[in-house]
C-alpha cells in the first residue's frame, strides 16, 4: 500500500483509487445511508424498532457480501486479472436488492404515512427520505445496472454512459439524506419554538430538483450510448476525441432545461432552509 511514498504505476494507482471510490459509495456509505434511513423512519414513528433493527442486519450482510467484491467491476480497466470481470459482475449484479428493499419500505411507509391522514408533521422530512430511497434505487441500481454487465461496461468505460450512474447515485443515495436530516431538525426546531411551517416552497424545492435530476439522465445516456458505440466500432480511443460528441451537440443543449430545473430547485431549497431556520416568525395564538 503506497503510504510511505508515491508508486508511479497506474495499475497501483487505480487499484486504490477504487477502494476510495467503490468501498465508500457501494459498501461504507450504503451501509451509513440505510442506517439513516432506517433510524429515522423508527424516530418519525412509522416502523418498529425490532422490524427496523431485523430489516438492518440483513442488509448489512447484503452490502458488505455484494459491495466487496462487487469492486471487481472495475479492476480489469487497471490492469489485474480477467476472473475479475467474472466476480464483480455478479457480485455488483446483486448489490441493487438491497436498494430494492430500501424502495419496498419507503413504498410502505409512505402508504401508512397516507392512512395516517394530514395531521402528520413530519411530510416534508420524510419526502427527502423517499425521494433519497427512490433515487438510490434508480441512480445506483437502475442506472449502475446499465454499466455493470461486463460486455457493456468494456465498451463504456470512462463515457457519458457513467455520468447519470454517478451523479443521481450520489445525489440521490447520500444528498437527499443529508436534506431528510436538515429539514427533520429544522421542523424539530419549528415545532418546539412555535414557528411557522409552511410546506409549499420546500416541495417545489425537492420536485424541481427530483424531475430535473431523473430528465437530466436522459440526454447523457443517449450521449453515452453514441460514444459507447463508437468504443465498439473504433476502439476506446476515438471516444476520447472531442470531434466524436460534434453529432451530440443537440442532446448536449437540451440539457439546459433539466440542469436548469436542478440549479432552480437547488437555490429553491437553500431560501427554503435558511428561512425556516433563521428568519421564521412565531406562529400567532
Ligand atoms: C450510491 C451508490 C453509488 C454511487 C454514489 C456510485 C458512484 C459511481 C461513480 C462516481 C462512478 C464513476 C467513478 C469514476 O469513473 O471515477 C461509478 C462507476 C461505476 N459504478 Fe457506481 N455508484 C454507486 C453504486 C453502484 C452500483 C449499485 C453498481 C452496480 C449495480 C455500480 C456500478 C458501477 C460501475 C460498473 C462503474 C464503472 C464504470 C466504468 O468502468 O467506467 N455502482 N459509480
Ligand atoms: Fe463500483
Amino acid at each position: 500500500m503506497p503510504i510511505h511514498k508515491i508508486m508511479p504505476n497506474f495499475t497501483v494507482d487505480d487499484y486504490y483509487r477504487w477502494w476510495v471510490v467503490h468501498l465508500w459509495v457501494e459498501l461504507t456509505f450504503e451501509l451509513f445511508a440505510a442506517g439513516v434511513l432506517a433510524y429515522l423512519s423508527v424516530a418519525l414513528g412509522l416502523v418498529r424498532r425490532s422490524v427496523a433493527e431485523r430489516i438492518m442486519l440483513f442488509e448489512i450482510f447484503l452490502v458488505i457480501a455484494t459491495g466487496t467484491l462487487g469492486v471487481g467491476h472495475h479492476y480489469w480497466w487497471q490492469g489485474a486479472d480477467e476472473y475479475w470481470i467474472a466476480i464483480g459482475g455478479v457480485f455488483s449484479a446483486l448489490e441493487p436488492l438491497p436498494l430494492i428493499i430500501l424502495m419496498v419500505e419507503a413504498i410502505k411507509e409512505q402508504k401508512q404515512i397516507k392512512e395516517m391522514g394530514r395531521g402528520f408533521d413530519w411530510g416534508v422530512p420524510f419526502l427527502w427520505l423517499a425521494g433519497s430511497a427512490f433515487l438510490n434505487w434508480f441512480g445506483a441500481g437502475w442506472l449502475g445496472m446499465v454499466i455493470n454487465t461486463p460486455t457493456i461496461g468494456y465498451y463504456s468505460h470512462g463515457t457519458y454512459l457513467i455520468m447519470p450512474h454517478g451523479h443521481v447515485a450520489l445525489l440521490g443515495a447520500f444528498g437527499y439524506i443529508s436534506y431528510a436530516f436538515i429539514y427533520m431538525t429544522a421542523r424539530a426546531n419549528a415545532l418546539a419554538k412555535g414557528l411557522v411551517w409552511n410546506e409549499s416552497l420546500s416541495k417545489w424545492g425537492f420536485w424541481l430538483l427530483t424531475i430535473g435530476v431523473i430528465l437530466y439522465s436522459i440526454p447523457t445516456m443517449i450521449i453515452g450510448l453514441h460514444q459507447a458505440q463508437v468504443a465498439y466500432e473504433l476502439g476506446y480511443y476515438a471516444t476520447r476525441a472531442r470531434d466524436i460528441l460534434v453529432a451530440m451537440e443537440g442532446m448536449m443543449w437540451i440539457r439546459i432545461f433539466p440542469d436548469g430545473m436542478m440549479i432552480v430547485g437547488g437555490a429553491i431549497v437553500l431560501y427554503d432552509l435558511l428561512e425556516k431556520i433563521y428568519f421564521s416568525r412565531k406562529i400567532k395564538a
